[in-house]
């Protein structure tokens, strides 16, 4: 059976055009000090087109469809200091490929491989000295002209093909994702109860002991690890918006808010809960809670195939911008509706971000927002964030898309916000991947109704 990498090969080669060549490196190693490295993680891309982890390797791809890998050697010393090694032997069988190398022999065998191909696709961006290497291979080639080789003479930058690809999740990723889902709304079920717990006892609460929780069951559920840095933000911090967990006490009639995924099998989740950490809202906490947790729920029905990627924004922003009015955030006298709110943007003092991103490998991962059979007609949008005009269409949202839907509010103080919501920071973030008639929620096992939170941590 032909594996998910080696079709996803196969519908990228189908893509590179005749005489079209593309070369996809993965991420290098990074040191951290003397002979100690950061963990490692391979690059996206390239592990879309391979499920290959190991560092120092380099995919090469012919429109034909023929794989090449360049691969670390096997090596006893290094594999004994460093672990096991697959080999170029092992990689054609394991990988699918129809032919491996030494990673060593690159710069003599990679030239020889772009002879005569018209062109060379190549990731711009990803990789910092790769543009140089890639002029390097291919003033090989030109040195070879006399010898008869041709040199490609056009280049494409290959993430373009490759994020219209990853931007549609196919099964074999979706069921990774549930799952990761799955271990993260675990892993905010333990530190909501962790802080009751701790609360409960009387014990010196801080947002390390939650931060610790989120890992155990990252790691305990098969998790590598953290997606992106927990956000565990007790109080005011959570007004910060990328606050990182760090050791603040968790104090009785606060909220915490956090904001946590794990990354399973190279695919990231994205969960935000917000929650009293003695198990209670207070009256205004929980105001704002509904407020925020409405404009999710209006985000949600208008997250499924055919509405655009900014009509969850736009169903946020409305209900929020209401809610601030009613709540006396914003100034009735000043605003006459929330239509003003909108049009003159005063919700952003309290709603800076987003509604959304894409989510897949990668937490805010890849894929134009723009819709690409659309980018010559007109848009009279702005920007929800910087007000600009856009000149482009947002992207239509299509089945096997995901998406983050998380609202929220952060409220500072500020002549004539009301004390009560001061240093209140509130936010709902849920996975959604896109069906034909909504959306699927993937990370749901946490609740998030407010009642459903404060049973969970009266439990
Ligand atoms: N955790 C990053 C984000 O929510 O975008
Ligand atoms: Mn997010
Ligand atoms: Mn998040």
């Amino acid at each position: 059976m032909t594996s998910v990498y080696a079709q996803r090969r196969a519908r990228l080669a189908a893509q590179l055009g005749e005489g079209g060549i593309a070369i996809i490196p993965t991420a290098p190693e990074r040191g951290r000090n003397r002979d100690n490295s950061y963990l490692y993680r391979h690059d996206s891309y390239f592990y879309y087109l391979t499920g290959f982890s190991e560092p120092n390797a380099c995919l090469v791809l012919k429109a034909d469809g023929s794989s090449t890998l360049f691969c670390q050697p096997k090596d006893l010393e290094r594999e004994i200091w460093d672990g096991y090694r697959l080999g170029p032997e092992a990689a054609v069988s394991t990988l699918g490929m129809d032919a491996a190398f030494s990673v060593d022999d690159i710069d003599t065998r990679l030239p020889r491989l772009l002879e005569n191909q018209d062109k060379v696709w190549w990731p711009f961006a990803t990789h910092e000295g790769l543009a140089a290497r890639v002029e390097g291979w291919l003033q090989k080639v030109r040195a070879r002209t006399r010898a008869g080789a041709l040199c490609p003479a056009a280049q494409g930058d290959v993430c373009t093909l490759l994020d219209e690809m990853r931007l549609i999740k196919d099964a074999h990723e979706l069921a990774i994702m549930r799952r990761a889902g799955q271990i993260s709304a675990r892993a905010h079920i333990r530190a909501m109860q962790r802080a009751a717990r701790m609360l409960r006892a009387g014990e010196d609460c801080r947002e390390y002991h939650l931060d610790a929780e989120l890992l155990h069951e990252f790691r305990q559920g098969g998790a590598e690890g953290v997606a992106y840095d927990s956000i565990v933000a007790a109080g005011p911090n959570a007004c910060v918006l990328h606050y990182r967990a760090d050791k603040a006490p968790v104090r009785s009639g606060d909220l915490v808010l956090i904001d946590a995924g794990c990354e399973l099998e190279g695919y990231a989740s994205d969960i935000t809960r917000t929650f009293p950490a003695n198990g209670t809202f207070t009256g205004p906490q929980r105001a704002l809670y509904e407020l925020v947790l409405d404009s999710q729920k209006a985000a949600i029905a208008a997250t499924r195939a055919g509405n655009r990627f900014n009509d969850p924004h736009d169903a946020t922003v409305a209900v929020l911008a209401q809610g601030m009015l009613d709540l006396g955030l914003l100034d009735k006298s000043k605003y006459g509706n929330a239509q003003d709110v909108i049009a003159q943007r005063a919700y952003f003092q309290f709603y800076m971000h987003r509604t959304g991103h894409w989510l897949g490998m990668d937490v805010h991962d890849c894929g134009s927002y723009v819709e690409m059979s659309e980018v010559d007609a007109a848009s009279t949008r702005t920007d929800a964030l910087s007000g600009e005009a856009i000149t482009r269409p947002s992207r239509i949202l299509r089945p096997g898309m995901v998406t983050t839907i998380e609202p929220g509010i952060y409220v500072r103080p500020a002549p004539g916000v009301p004390e009560q919501f001061h240093h209140i920071g509130i936010r709902i973030e849920d996975d959604a991947v896109v069906t034909e008639t909504g959306c699927e929620l993937i990370t749901r096992d946490v609740p998030v109704e407010a009642d459903a939170i404060e049973a969970l941590m009266r439990d």
